[in-house]
């Protein structure tokens, strides 16, 4: 293993561009499943852990830049329970006149994080306590399919871009998705690998919570107009109620707990919750502009899988 050649330049590197956040989904994978016939053992190399910690300071400090922090999480949460009524997003575009094509388009962006789903969020298990740490597990139990592996969440996934069409190797579309759709993912991935930014995680999970019940509604209302397979209704259906109970178990056992620990964590639950919607709604307009213009929203049209 030689470390010799990660001293690579990062200065000037564009925050949210190509090749920072691809860089930080392979470094970041490195924890995770790790790539085929790669030494595991590059997991814990200085050099590449090296590159990540100056790719994260460049993320992290843009990030702070972009999304001014609150002081209190819980009107922060709060916020995002009141969807606005002229709010547009990809859901709401997808439900009035999506076609099939978008909606495909749509789940091979969500496929780096879903075929993953959770598990950024479990790297807290271990860095929390009492009554946040039960909270969060029964969170997470969910979400690993309550002991059945036919029903993880991530297996659910799974199942529905097979019955969509497209292929379910887990990041089997990293080629394709662009920037904005891997800062998403690799927020979640910085704040689950820093024990430091636990709050920031607990606070990015809650908005997460919070915001999935109302859009899955959506997508389980464009799906069957456009006469999905019960495959595809299944994956958004399944969140329509857990995550409304996700919401409220997060917000006053995971958020209330550590708020209860540790008033000082505040301003990082709520950058947690704001930066994770400051990201989405980057990639929701880049979906939203992409159709607008008549564009493919991948990095390449050539992605009409079998
Ligand atoms: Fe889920
Ligand atoms: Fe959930």
């Amino acid at each position: 293993m030689d470390d010799s050649s990660w001293d690579v330049t990062t200065a000037g590197a564009d925050a949210y561009g190509e090749d920072v956040q691809l860089a930080l989904a392979v470094l970041y994978e490195l924890h995770y499943r790790g790539f085929a016939g790669l030494d595991p053992a590059w997991e814990w190399a200085p050099g590449p852990l090296g590159v990540r910690a100056r790719l994260e300071k460049i993320f992290l400090d843009r990030l702070r830049e972009d999304v001014p922090a609150a002081d209190d999480p819980q009107s922060v949460l709060e916020e995002l329970c009141r969807e606005p009524h002229d709010a547009w997003g990809v859901s709401h575009e997808l439900a009035a006149r999506g076609d099939w094509d978008m909606m495909r388009e749509f789940f091979v962006h969500r496929s780096i994080y879903h075929l993953k789903e959770a598990d950024p969020h479990a790297l807290a298990i271990p860095r929390l306590s009492g009554r946040a740490k039960a909270a969060l597990v029964a969170v997470e139990f969910d979400e690993y399919g309550g002991g059945r592996a036919d029903r993880m969440h991530s297996r659910l996934f799974a199942d529905l871009l097979v019955a969509a069409g497209l292929k379910d190797d887990y990041l089997g579309y990293l080629d394709v998705v662009p920037a904005v759709t891997l800062a998403t993912v690799n927020f979640m991935s910085l704040c689950g690998l820093h024990r430091a930014h636990t709050p920031m995680l607990v606070g990015m999970f809650a908005a997460a919570e919070i915001t999935t019940a109302p859009s899955a509604r959506r997508m389980v209302d464009a799906l069957e107009r456009l006469g999905a397979d019960e495959a595809c209704i299944l994956f958004y259906s399944e969140h329509i109620e857990a995550d409304a109970v996700h919401e409220l178990v997060l917000r006053h056992d995971v958020v209330g707990y550590l708020l209860e620990q540790d008033p000082g964590c505040a301003r990082d639950i709520s950058f947690g919750a704001q930066a994770i919607e400051f990201l989405e709604g980057r990639l929701g307009s880049h979906l939203l502009g992409s159709w607008s213009a008549g564009r493919t929203s991948l990095l390449t049209s050539a992605e009409t899988p079998a």
